[in-house]
């Protein structure tokens, strides 16, 4: 992921999400995009002119009592590039970036209602862990 290739993200999160989040995005580049640790993946895919997709993720220790593992906390891709195996590639890339990271277990959550990320992740191989969410309001 380059500084460059930031508008172009911050169109494709707009496109799946409904918002269009700069400062968000500039945070995470600065996390993720640009931190030089191995740890800390933020990749695109691109077609050589233009950006088609983009995953997100880290590698985090003993976080909810948990060994080492890396966790994809985002994955979009073009709905015009969609079914066309980009997907599968950014999954299969940041899944290589984690195992040099020296780690052997990757970790999502989801929509519960977002069956299309279901579908996806499930063919990718992955199946539900040992871990579940919870969640409270807390008022105001
Ligand atoms: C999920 C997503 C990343 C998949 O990207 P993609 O490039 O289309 O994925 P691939 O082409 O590599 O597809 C791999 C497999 O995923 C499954 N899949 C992909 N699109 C699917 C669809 N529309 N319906 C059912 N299964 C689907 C299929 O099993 C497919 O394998 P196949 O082509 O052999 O059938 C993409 O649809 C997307 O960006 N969706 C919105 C993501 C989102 O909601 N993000 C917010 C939370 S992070």
């Amino acid at each position: 992921m380059r500084r460059g290739d930031l508008s172009q993200i911050i169109a494709i999160d707009a496109t799946v999400t409904g918002l269009e989040k700069r400062d968000y995005w500039r945070s995470i580049y600065q996390r993720y995009g640009d931190s030089g640790h191995v740890e800390r993946q933020f990749l695109v895919a691109d077609t050589g002119e233009r950006v088609v997709g983009f995953v997100i993720g880290e590698v985090r220790d003993w976080e909810f009592g948990s060994p080492p593992c890396g966790w994809v906390f985002a994955i979009d891709v073009k709905p015009e590039s969609r079914q066309a195996g980009v997907g599968t590639r950014l999954l299969d890339a940041i899944c290589a970036n984690f195992r040099r990271a020296g780690v052997r277990k990757v970790r999502t959550m989801l929509g519960r209602d977002n069956t299309l990320i279901l579908s996806f992740f499930r063919s990718q191989g992955m199946m539900a862990g040992p871990f579940i969410p919870l969640e409270m309001d807390l008022g105001t």
